[in-house]
Order: structure tokens, then sequence, then C-alpha cells
């Protein structure tokens, strides 16, 4: 008999939305025609330029280790884009390329912060940042938002639990997941110049960049250089499967990185940077994504309320709805299940996101094919409508 005990920091919360997923695909392993709105995954493949990269670098043969801190060029690329996009300087001895940002993330919390630390964190917000947080022996401190701020944190929030207990740290994104909410330039400011004053580190997790509705989101760097900012070539550039993200850091905290990744990974998947190179030049591809994803969304925001799903975060940016469903229900996870097994649509609870509130909420993706979403709104509505 086995004898071996996990660790108490490896009982992290599962993904919900990864269980969904699980759920949905043995649906259809019996047989079902299942829509996908669970997975915050572009239904789209990565743009044709890039696989051309990739394939020719495979033809060319060798893809060994690269240096820890990324390929050169892709580290030059990806600060010509700061410049580019931003109109900021983020020079290439600034940027490591990681993992997806998920590893950045893990990189970025061990370079910065020391067992103990404590976050500050928005609920609802991104799962896997308390699982790893706490897996790290890290303490997350969740900042409830809500409508009366668009679902976005604020500066007086931040420095409201900072009052009540010293932070150490801040993670907000933005445009968020799951709720789409976009932190408006101003407070933005305002939350880099708080962080600056009160010797918090502000990781800024920018990965839904590229996917605004309305005025395009703004990189805490044009704010400060104290700022860690994350990003990904997973959902503007719809390459989740490739693994690859970058940071742009301090300085100071450029050779802790370096150290760690040599010992983390070694290096980002080599294959992956040389094609990514090309994501940057991919704009008319992308654009075009992006265009679909518009539709998507104004199809959801039509139809929704019609459902009685009145209530949903302002979905300025990403790809997802963050809708109220306490008219429906008071169990989110028993409400996404029905939906699942009784309309054949996958979606994620709220409870994923808001331990404490996500009971009455749902995510729905709109990531996916424009015919799926279509289909998964119009089996949402039969569903919600009951029988004849
Ligand atoms: C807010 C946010 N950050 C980070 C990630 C991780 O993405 P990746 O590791 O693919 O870059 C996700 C994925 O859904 C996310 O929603």
């Amino acid at each position: 008999m086995s004898r071996l005990i996990p660790s108490r920091r490896s009982a992290v919360a599962p993904f919900m939305a990864m269980d969904a997923l699980r759920d949905a695909k043995a649906l259809e392993r019996a047989g079902r025609r299942i829509i996908h709105m669970e997975l915050g995954e572009p239904g789209a493949p990565a743009p044709v330029l890039v696989r051309e990269a990739a394939a020719a670098a495979l033809r060319e043969g060798r893809l060994g280790y690269g240096e820890a801190l990324g390929d050169q060029a892709l580290r030059e690329r990806i600060a010509a884009h700061y410049g580019a996009r931003y109109g900021v300087s983020a020079p290439p001895e600034r940027v490591i390329v990681t993992t997806g940002s998920s590893g950045g993330f893990v990189l970025a919390l061990i370079a910065a912060f020391d067992a103990g630390a404590r976050i500050a964190v928005t609920a609802p917000g991104y799962p896997a940042y308390a699982n790893i947080l706490s897996s790290l022996g890290l303490e997350a401190i969740p900042l409830e938002i809500g409508p009366e701020t668009r679902f976005a944190p604020t500066a007086e929030m931040l420095a409201a639990a900072h009052r009540e207990r010293k932070l150490d740290g801040a993670l907000f994104m933005s445009p968020a997941n799951p709720t789409g909410a976009v932190i408006e330039v101003e407070e933005l400011k305002k939350i880099c110049a708080f962080c600056d004053e009160a010797g918090i580190v502000f990781i800024s997790d920018e990965i839904y960049h590229g996917l605004e509705y309305g005025a395009p989101a703004e990189t805490a760097l044009r704010f400060t250089p104290n700022a860690i900012v994350v990003n990904s070539f997973s959902k503007y550039y719809a390459m989740t499967g490739w693994r690859l993200g970058w940071l742009v850091a301090p300085e100071e905290l450029m050779r802790p990185l370096e150290r760690l990744q040599q010992s983390v990974s070694i290096c980002a998947p080599t294959v992956s940077q040389r094609a990514a190179l090309a994501a940057f030049d991919a704009t008319a591809e992308l654009e075009g994504n992006r265009a679909a994803y518009a539709r998507n969304r104004a199809l959801l925001i039509e139809q929704l309320p019609a459902m009685g799903l009145t209530r949903f975060a302002p979905p300025d940016g990403a790809f997802y709805i963050y809708a109220d469903v306490s008219e429906f229900t008071a169990d989110s996870m028993d409400f996404c299940k029905r939906l699942l097994a009784e309309a054949g649509v996958a979606t994620t609870p709220g409870l994923d996101f808001d331990r404490n509130r996500g009971a009455t909420t749902i995510r729905l993706s709109y990531a996916g094919a424009e015919a799926e979403v279509a289909e998964g709104v119009a089996r949402l509505a039969a569903w919600l409508r009951g029988p004849a």
C-alpha cells in the first residue's frame, strides 16, 4: 500500500473550467454534440504565418536548448512591439520569454516575493492566481469587485486593503478574466502611482491586450518602470498550445529571473519562439479573429437580455461574458452541469472565479467559431425557456 501523502501546498482547488471540459469531452465520446463555451481558447488556429515559420524551423532540423532569457531575435521583436503599440520603451534586456504567461507568473512571483508575502488579487478573478500563490507559500488577498467600479479594481480599494494590513504585491489584469472588464487609463495610472508610493510590487497581467472592443487597454509600463508586465502569445495571437509568453520586468529582477528560468524550465520551447517571430506580422489574420469575436460578443449582448440574463459585467475586452444567473439558480455548479447534460452547452460556474459570491454567476466564453457560438446562444435560450 502506498504511504505517500501529497503535500499541503499541492492541495490547490481544481480549475472548474477544465473539469467542465472533461465532462463535455466524456459526453462527446458518448456521441453527443457539445457547444464549448467553457474555455478561454481561441476557436481559430495559430496564424498561417506562424505555422509556416514553425514548419520551416522543423525542416531546418536542430531545435536545441535556447538561452534562458529567450532568443535574442524574439526579445527584440517583443521590445519593438512596445514601441509600436504603446509608444513606450521596453528594451530587450528587460524582456524574458517564458513557457506561457503561466510559466512567467511562477518566475515573477518567486523572483519578487518571499514566502508569506501578501498579494492583492480581484474576486472574481483568474482562479490560477490564488492556486499558484498558495502553492508558493504566498497569500492571496481578495479584493471584491462588482458593478460599482465596472468590475475593475481601484487604487482606493488597494489603499484600503493596505491600510488594514500591509500588502507586498498586487496582481491585476486588464482586460480581465472572467469579466472582460478593462481598468480605465486614469485608474491604472493611480494604481501604479499608489504601488510605487507604498512599495507594493505591481504585476500587470496584460494577456488579453489586443482583444478590446472599445478603447485599447494601456500598459502599466507607461506609468511606472517598476511594474512587472505579464503577456502571452496564447490569446490575441491564438497560440495557446505553443506555451509561449513573456515578462517585461525591472532591470534588477532580470538576473534572478534568468537564474530561476535556468533551473525551472531551462528555456521556453525553441520551435515556438522561432514561430512566434512571425506572429507580429500576422496582424491582418489576427484582426480578422478579433472581428469575429466582436460579432460573437454583439450577438450575446443582444440575445442574453431577451433570455432573462440582464445583468453582466461590461465586456470591454477578452472573450468572456460574466453573467448573473441569480434569477435561475443559487447553485451555479448545478446550473452549469444541467445546462451541459440537458442542452449540451458547456460553460463555467462563477464559483471558479469567486468562491464567496460565484454561486449566482456563470462565465460564457465567446472565443469559439461564430456558428458554434450562435448555436450555443440558441440552445441556452431554449433551455432557459423550458419545455414548450
Ligand atoms: C488572466 C489570465 N492570465 C493568464 C492565463 C494563462 O495563459 P497562458 O499560460 O496560456 O499564457 C490565462 C488563461 O486563461 C488568463 O485568463
